[in-house]
């Protein structure tokens, strides 16, 4: 196919450099921002005439053609092209003739290739958004049913204090809400407008660059036309953001694959997100689960890519830059496919309260609210540590828990235990006491999905 650039060289690019300098494999997908960024540069240049009005009319209609047949099929992208810019281009003068010479005044692809990236990725955020409010409204679903489900809380995977299950879902309800927020900055800060800016030095035609930006979304023009070009910042901050998205999946992630085993029985995944094994009859496997936490790899990694294509780059564009959108892309697709198996693999998970329960039973996780109890009897809090601590290392020589104990035993490390410890240390009030804003108690969790409810009108 006919170069954009053909004038120069003597002769033509060799058909292997052609193949690797080419990017149409990648940015095919950005036709219809392409289209829509000649669609508001034409009725620009025509308003300001730049060009003969007629033959911005002739580029629009044209650019409209193209737009509706490639949805509806009856175009296809020509894969030989050098790049989207040289097929939409192409496309257009082989359809409206010498009008579509004219569509490239005032324009050059390094300012085209930049807004094209943005437009996509503001939609690509979008999508994002919406599927990590699934995720979190699946979370929230299943927290309401689990706010008094009794489950050990953990740290350093060690059995620690009594939460419900609800609260440890709506943990990363709360992460994800903080996703969204980091996807949204990035995305303001990018909603300003690249066209216009040229090559590098802006242009000498009297273009209107407000007009260009307002058609588009844009909240305003770059200031810097150099900067406009050079700039794929956006970029690298969005993955950075998804990056951090797939921090999290993958914690949920392992989590989910951690209940789901027979050590634990804390949960079953739904039969239609795991896979059984070749040889193995019994297996039933999270394979969706492990997926997701293989995958944050390549999220991390095309983080890494980037910044790393960027680093040390002169001013202004270098066809380095081409290499942002595999990286970029590909974290968006992943992240979006991840997220949209996540919110019914959680929605559908059947929760096991008994097991929960079981293991919320066993490993003294109401030794602090044992020490608690002193604590409010007037017993310094370090000094009621120290006695429960020796409780436990008692009972567990002995093979006893808290909940038996005799009383005359407790007294026998401290006079001031009574009948009501027994009380202080049952599991389910243990949990329901943690009335501390954001705590672990069953309102707290009702009070943490009625904030989430009403932010994403769930
Ligand atoms: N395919 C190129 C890219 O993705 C488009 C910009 C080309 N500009 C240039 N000066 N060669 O970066």
């Amino acid at each position: 196919m006919a170069k954009l650039w053909e004038g120069r060289a003597s002769k033509a690019v060799d058909a292997a450099a052609e193949d690797f300098n080419a990017s149409i494999r990648v940015d095919s997908r950005m036709a219809r921002q392409d289209i829509r960024g000649s669609m508001a540069h034409a009725a620009m240049l025509g308003a300001r005439g730049i060009i003969p009005q007629a033959d911005a009319d002739r580029i629009l209609a044209g650019l409209e053609g193209i737009l509706a047949d490639l949805e509806s099929g009856a175009l296809a992208i020509d894969m030989g092209a050098e790049d989207i810019h040289t097929f939409v281009e192409g496309e257009l003068t082989r359809r409206v003739g010498e009008a579509g010479k004219r569509l490239h005044t005032a324009r050059s692809r390094n300012d085209q290739v930049a807004v094209d990236v943005r437009l996509y990725l503001r939609d690509e955020v979008e999508a994002v958004r919406s599927l990590l409010r699934g995720v979190i409204a699946a979370l929230a679903g299943q927290a309401e049913a689990h706010a008094e489900t009794v489950m050990p809380g953990y740290t350093h995977l060690q059995r620690a204090q009594p939460i419900s299950f609800g609260h440890q879902l709506l943990a990363y309800a709360w992460m994800f809400r903080r996703d969204i927020g980091r996807l949204n900055d990035a995305a303001a800060r990018m909603n300003e407008s690249p066209l216009g800016a040229g090559a590098l030095a802006g242009t000498t035609y009297p273009i209107d660059r407000c007009a260009t930006a307002d058609a588009l979304g844009f909240d305003r023009p770059c200031a810097n036309s150099l900067d406009a070009v050079s700039d794929r910042d956006f970029a690298i901050e969005l993955a950075a953001a998804l990056a951090l998205v797939m921090t999290h999946v993958s914690r949920l992630a392992e989590e989910l694959i951690l209940w789901s085993s027979w050590e634990f029985g804390f949960i079953a995944l739904d039969d239609a997100y795991t896979t059984g094994s070749s040889i193995m009859p019994q297996k039933k496997n999270s394979d969706m689960a492990e997926l997701m936490r293989g995958k944050t790899g390549r999220v991390y990694g095309n983080l890494m890519a980037l910044l790393t294509v960027m680093k040390g780059l002169p001013l202004a564009y270098n066809k380095d830059m081409q290499e942002d959108k595999e990286a970029i892309f590909d974290s968006f697709d992943t992240v979006k496919a991840c997220l949209g198996i996540l919110a019914p693999m959680l929605a559908t998970m059947a929760v096991r309260p008994e097991n929960m329960r079981r293991a919320a039973a066993q490993g003294f996780i109401n030794a602090t609210d044992l020490a608690d109890y002193l604590a409010k009897k007037g017993v310094p809090f370090r000094s009621a540590y120290k006695t429960v601590g020796r409780i436990v290392a008692d009972c567990i020589r002995e093979g006893e828990v808290l909940e038996t104990l005799p009383l005359a035993r407790y007294q026998e490390y401290d006079p001031v235990f009574a009948e009501d410890l027994y009380q202080a240390i049952d599991l389910e009030v243990c949990m329901r006491t943690r009335l501390s804003e954001g705590g672990a108690a069953p309102d707290s969790v009702r009070a943490q999905i009625a904030r989430l409810k009403e932010e994403f009108q769930l």
